[in-house]
């Protein structure tokens, strides 16, 4: 359905009307809370994005992880305390002993990087999918806590349905300081320490702080780090419960795919309202040019966040470059903001429109709940729409 030639030019992705679109989508019920969507993308496995084969060899278990100093987040749906005010400067952590014999198998042990990325391609070359696509997260020590948010994570995944747990070796690790580096390398076999000056990223941020947009500015160049040096990735929040592959959503001409906060109901809209917790993006000139100007933008409109200038500039841009942009629709790629109430067919389901580490952890767990038994029932009655989500809960409704 959305083949190539859809994905051509400003009109595929051009006004926020989109009613030239053939793939047209029915709102009903307008008094309803909920925006209803009838399902326009193919989501039949030829049409995978990334062909995912994975060596299943993963010995990842969140239960081992170190305990380490709880810290409250306050900020929004996205702010994963992420990124880093300067790629240029990052550096690896010294490995430990035992990190370099799991690696054995890859040959000898390769002398310290020479790279101004530390091992950043050491890490991405070992963990991408023949395509060179990787799943990127980023998370700092408080989320390495056992029960924490990425044990949350991590159990979606082994809870997850249709092989959704291989996913997981293609999963980088991003973490921002040395004891979340350390807790990421006791569950899992791609981390990568992310070295960045200026900004303290154990320490609360603010939801808009001075240190908050370096952190989310920052996250943003490291993006662009990554499709510099050739790989596409699927950026997740660590807040975001994967339970079946996403790719299968993700449209072949899509040059950025990003999740939405609200689906409008037309994935080539830029009316949607775009959520940057889930976002894929293919490495493209394209896509790195517009990651430049969305970097300028920092400056162009001073003291907004990513987000907000993305939106102020994606018309433009798009424009100019032609850039294929889907949003997810959130029957699929899910959040609290516009919640997926069909167990299933949703594949991931993210925290968003929720303020509060406690607040987010309190639903997911409940979410998992839920799925827990929802996997475990036959499928007569997971068919029959038997399994609901139990709402509300502090934030999910
Ligand atoms: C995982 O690691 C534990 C110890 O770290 C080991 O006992 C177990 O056999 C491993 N499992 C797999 C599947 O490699
Ligand atoms: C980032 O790195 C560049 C070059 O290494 C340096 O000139 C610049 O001041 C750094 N910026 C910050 C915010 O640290
Ligand atoms: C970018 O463009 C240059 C020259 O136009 C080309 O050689 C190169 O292969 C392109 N890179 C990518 C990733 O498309
Ligand atoms: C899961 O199923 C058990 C047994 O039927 C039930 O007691 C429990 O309340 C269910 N939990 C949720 C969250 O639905």
């Amino acid at each position: 359905m959305l083949g190539g030639g859809k994905m051509k030019g400003g009109e595929a992705v051009g006004s926020g009307s989109g009613s030239i679109s053939p793939l047209v989508s029915f709102v009903l019920g307008a008094a309803m809370a909920t925006v209803c969507i009838v399902f326009v993308m193919s989501a039949s496995p030829g049409r995978r994005l990334a062909d995912i084969s994975a060596w299943s060899n993963s010995n990842a278990t969140a239960e081992d992880a170190p305990l380490l100093p709880l810290q409250e987040v306050t900020a929004d749906s996205r702010s994963q305390l992420a990124a880093a005010s300067n790629v240029t400067v990052a550096a690896p952590v010294p490995a430990p002993v035992q990190l370099q014999l799991a690696k054995s198998n890859f040959g000898v042990p390769s002398p310290p990087p020479a790279s101004p990325y530390g091992d950043l391609e050491e890490v991405l070359q070992r963990a991408a999918t023949k395509e060179k696509t990787v799943i990127m997260t980023q998370i700092n020590a408080a989320w390495t806590k056992p029960g924490s948010l990425l044990d949350l994570f991590f159990e979606s995944f082994r809870m997850g349905e249709g092989g959704v747990a291989r996913l997981l070796d293609h999963l980088v690790i991003v973490t921002m300081d040395p004891a979340a580096y350390e807790g990421c390398q006791a569950v899992h076999r791609h981390c990568y320490f992310l070295r960045t000056t200026g900004v303290d990223y154990r320490s609360e941020k603010m939801f808009m702080s001075k240190d908050y947009l370096e952190m989310m500015w920052g996250r943003n160049k490291f993006q662009m780090t990554i499709l510099e040096l050739g790989y596409n990735f699927l950026f997740t929040d660590v807040d975001v419960m994967w339970f079946r592959d996403p790719f299968r959503h993700i449209s072949m001409g899509a040059d950025i795919a990003i999740s939405s906060d609200v689906f409008i109901g037309d994935p080539y809209s830029l009316g949607n309202f775009p959520n940057g917790g889930f976002l894929f993006v293919r490495s493209s000139n394209k896509t790195i040019e517009f990651y430049r100007s969305w970097q300028q933008g920092r400056w162009r409109f001073f003291g907004k966040h990513e987000q907000d200038v993305f939106n102020l500039i994606k018309h433009e841009q798009v424009e100019r470059l032609q850039l294929g942009v889907q949003f997810l629709d959130t029957t699929y790629i899910s959040g609290f903001c516009q919640l997926s109430k069909d167990l299933n067919k949703i594949c991931t389901l993210h925290a968003n429109c929720c303020v509060g580490l406690g607040a987010k952890m309190h639903d997911l767990r409940g979410v998992l709940d839920v799925w827990r038994n929802y996997t475990a029932a036959p499928p007569e009655d997971r068919r029959a729409g038997k399994f609901h989500w139990k709402l509300p809960g502090i934030c999910i409704h």
